[in-house]
């Protein structure tokens, strides 16, 4: 395991782990300096290119975008999503795993699943990837987006997917939209970093969407807080723009050569 990820899971039970996602150069250089983890995630699809679902995106669109992530990456650890189809098995996760790491120079890819990814994840760890668990609701395979943990048999079987993930080698997990104690339960059992997006405080650290955060992707969930309104920020900068030059007031000659 290097140095980058050894520091990461060293802040578990010391301090809280910030965690943001980025798809580009220009919000990646902005938050890079208060994450400790940026994650180009496969939201980008419902974010970006309004796919109904992640099962869209493709491998290549996740290189493109995060080719352009690590120029604004210098210190955050860098995490991929693997696209949905991509490691359906341990020869197919480990060809594209590869090729995201060389292509994009990431620190690490994310997969989504228990049990069923626990040869892959093992397969990739012996390559020296280091990989990200995500448990609790799984967009890439997902029925409903319901919150996870209702009920004994779907958090037992959590708990046990979070133990298998740790014992395969992940050095972190995504608990998405996961019941507060059941999230407690995972953090406080397992030895690496859980990252909870509305999977309460009781998780190691928390991410959110950034485009959530900052008010530029319309979305109404329970776990997402609005930090700024950007939308109206821009609508406000273009409307002066629109102005200024139909009164023939921009460019003037400060901006004219
Ligand atoms: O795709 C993504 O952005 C994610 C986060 C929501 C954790 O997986």
């Amino acid at each position: 395991m290097n140095n980058k990820i050894i520091n990461f899971i060293k802040k578990k039970n010391k301090s809280k782990i910030i965690s943001l996602t980025a798809y580009s150069k220009n919000i990646a250089s902005i938050i890079d300096k208060y994450c400790d983890l940026i994650l180009v995630g496969d939201s980008l699809g419902s974010v970006l290119y309004n796919f109904s679902t992640t099962k869209k995106v493709t491998l290549d669109m996740m290189i493109e975008h995060s080719k352009s992530v690590r120029m604004g990456v210098s210190k955050s650890l860098m995490v991929v999503d693997m696209p949905y189809n991509t490691y359906r098995n341990t020869k197919e996760a480990l060809k594209n795993a590869k090729k995201i790491i060389s292509k994009t120079k990431c620190d690490a890819v994310k997969i989504e699943g228990g049990k069923k990814v626990y040869q892959i994840i093992k397969i990739l760890i012996k390559n020296k990837i280091p990989v990200m668990g995500h448990l609790g609701v799984l967009p890439q395979s997902a029925t409903n987006f319901k919150f996870k943990g209702k009920n004994i048999t779907e958090r037992k079987n959590i708990l046990r997917d979070s133990k298998l993930l740790e014992e395969a080698g992940a050095f972190s997990i995504v608990l998405e939209c996961i019941e507060s104690s059941l999230a407690k339960e995972i953090t406080n059992t397992i030895n690496i970093p859980t990252i909870g997006i509305g999977a309460s405080s009781h998780c190691d650290g928390q991410v959110l969407v950034t485009d959530d955060l900052i008010g530029l992707n319309k979305i109404s969930a329970r776990f997402v807080k609005k930090y700024s309104n950007i939308e109206k920020k821009i609508n406000d900068a273009v409307l002066k723009f629109k102005q200024d030059v139909t009164k023939i007031k921009f460019p003037s000659k400060k901006h004219s050569y």
